[in-house]
């Protein structure tokens, strides 16, 4: 059974449906800070298949020893954590709470569990300014922000665990940008925080609940002046979790990947393609840059590729044809 943190949110839920398809069952917890317990409960009508859930803070200790003592876990994907944009600026020590305190009483729990088996939710956030495009595993590592801070203090808490035991078998995902829904339409990003993704605000423009979308920059050295980013699509990254979980079960070695398409596509491309899918006009306005913003954000994934086989295969305008779907066909999210 995999023990799936935050599984209700985003990449979880999209997450529970590929491991369920693939034959893993799944433990499932979360404390609902960033989603709702509906998200689950359209995964098991999508796949069939039942998924135990329990309400569980990361930092439960008490609550998380009762759990690895309750069932039979054979490896941990952990996707809980919080990355609003704007928050992290002023509630620093909520993030640390989180992403380093919550990940540092989970690998206790697994620990003490003897659970060696473990995928992170890693972020491209790491690479900071990326010095080059697109960017390696190894590239120098300088995250920004106290959200990309929290993220790398937890990859250096992983790595020290590993170095101080082997048996350790713990990987990495650096995830780029995710996007798109799956492709039911029933289960998509619904976030109670504020998003930090273009394809969301986009969307609230094609269904009118914002007048239009606010640009950062078009004097970036880029084609077309915008910045340009990694997006892969939602179930691409899914899949790319159960593929890395089956390299870690039979490998039995721990890894640090990137997770993106590999391929950049400018704001205004987004734009464009989300035009093109939703035959709807999304006006837009032209803001000066935010200050530090790197112009190109692209993944290399070819370790990933080598490592286990995967690559991102979904196209631009299916990420924004999935997402649209979402959208509309749930105009109040998971919200009846
Ligand atoms: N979405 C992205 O662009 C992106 C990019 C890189 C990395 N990540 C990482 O991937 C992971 C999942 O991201 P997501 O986009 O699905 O976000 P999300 O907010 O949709 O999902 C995170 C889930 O964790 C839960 N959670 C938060 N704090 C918790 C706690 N203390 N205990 C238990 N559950 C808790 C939330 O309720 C939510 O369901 C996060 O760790 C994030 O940092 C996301």
């Amino acid at each position: 059974m995999i023990l799936v943190t935050g599984a209700c949110g985003y990449i979880g839920s999209h997450t529970c449906i590929e491991l369920l398809e693939r034959g893993y069952p799944v433990l499932a917890i979360d404390n609902y800070a960033n989603s709702s317990r509906e998200a689950l409960f359209r995964v098991e009508e999508i796949t069939d298949k039942g998924v135990a859930f329990h309400q569980c803070d990361i930092r439960d200790r008490m609550l998380l020893n009762r759990i690895f003592s309750d069932y039979s876990i054979d490896g941990v994907i952990h996707f809980a954590g919080i990355k609003a944009s704007g928050e992290y600026l002023s509630e620093p020590l909520r993030y640390f709470s989180v992403n380093v305190g919550g990940t540092v009483t989970l690998m206790q729990a697994l620990s003490d569990a003897g659970v060696k088996h473990m995928l992170y939710s890693s972020s491209a956030n790491m690479y900071g300014q990326a010095e080059s495009a697109p960017v390696s595993e190894s590239a120098r590592l300088s995250a920004a922000n106290p959200y990309g801070r929290s993220k790398l203090m937890a990859e250096v808490i992983l790595a020290d665990l590993v170095r101080a035991d082997p048996n350790w078998s713990i990987g990495v995902l650096r995830y780029f940008n995710p996007a798109g829904a799956h492709p039911s339409g029933r289960i998509g990003e619904d976030p109670k925080d504020i998003p930090n993704n273009i394809m969301f605000y986009a969307a609230q423009v094609a269904a009118g609940e914002l007048d239009k979308l606010t640009i950062f920059g078009d004097d970036y050295p880029t084609e077309d002046g915008t910045q340009v980013s990694d997006y892969l699509h939602v179930m691409d990254l899914a899949r790319g979790h159960v593929d890395a979980l089956a390299y870690l079960f039979t490998q039995g070695k721990g890894f640090t990947v990137n997770l993106g398409s590999g391929k950049g596509y400018s704001v205004l491309e987004i734009i464009r393609a989300f035009e093109r899918v939703t035959g709807l006009p999304i006006p837009y306005e032209i803001k000066s840059r935010k200050v530090a913003d790197t112009p190109v954000c692209i993944a290399n994934p070819s370790l990933a590729t080598s490592l286990f086989g995967w690559k991102a295969e979904h196209t631009l305008d299916e990420m924004c044809t999935d997402y649209w779907r979402w959208v509309t066909m749930n105009p109040n999210g998971y919200k009846e």
